[in-house]
């Protein structure tokens, strides 16, 4: 359990196939998955690839602490603190009680085996994508909260699943 970090947590709004996104644009618009997403992560810290950054229509989130990673070393995000690894986030965010890491699917990939606890929504339907969240074995998860819920508009169903790992990767 050594690499695991109890204050990371990602959170993510998932197909049934896993995919996350397209074009650099997420694959629904859920209005009552946005209001989760403010509440569960406003006063916090969310970490954030480049790519996800730049799909944002309003650059950085109010109201919380935004990081984002990139390799470049000139780039400047307005509202954000900028990190070049997983590492050096990790030491930034230590004192941090619950860390949200936003997406996308590579940042999704890298803080997946470190993190200690998943927000995700999951709509019932596949959708075709070219990003996706990472396998999740789910031997390795307690549910520690379930909704499941109908959209209307989008005419599908999804549900909002917390899980806690209790087992390391
Ligand atoms: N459904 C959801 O919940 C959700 C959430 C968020 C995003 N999305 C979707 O996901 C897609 C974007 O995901 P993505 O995988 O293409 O991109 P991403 O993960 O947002 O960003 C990738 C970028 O992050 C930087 N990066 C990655 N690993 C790094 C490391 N170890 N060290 C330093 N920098 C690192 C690199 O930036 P540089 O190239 O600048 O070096 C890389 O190009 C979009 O379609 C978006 O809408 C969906």
């Amino acid at each position: 359990m050594s690499d695991l970090h109890s204050n990371i947590a990602l959170i993510a709004a998932v197909s049934k196939n896993l995919a996350i996104g397209k074009d650099n644009d997420l694959l629904f618009y859920l209005p009552s998955d946005l209001k989760r997403f403010k509440r569960i992560t406003t006063g916090h810290t969310i970490v954030m690839g480049r790519k996800t950054f730049q799909s944002l229509p309003n650059g950085a989130l109010p109201n919380r602490r935004n990081i984002v990673i990139t390799k470049s070393d000139d780039m400047l995000f307005e509202g954000c603190e900028v990190y070049h690894s997983v590492e050096a986030v990790l030491e930034a965010v230590k004192a941090e009680s619950e860390v949200f890491v936003i997406g996308g699917g590579e940042i999704y990939r890298q803080f997946y085996p470190l993190a200690s606890k998943l927000y995700l929504t999951m709509v019932h339907q596949n959708f075709e994508g070219d990003t996706f969240f990472p396998e999740v074995n789910f031997e390795e998860w307690e549910v520690s909260s379930r909704e499941d819920l109908d959209d209307e508009t989008n005419n599908f169903s999804y549900s909002n699943i917390d899980f806690k790992r209790i087992l390391p990767v």
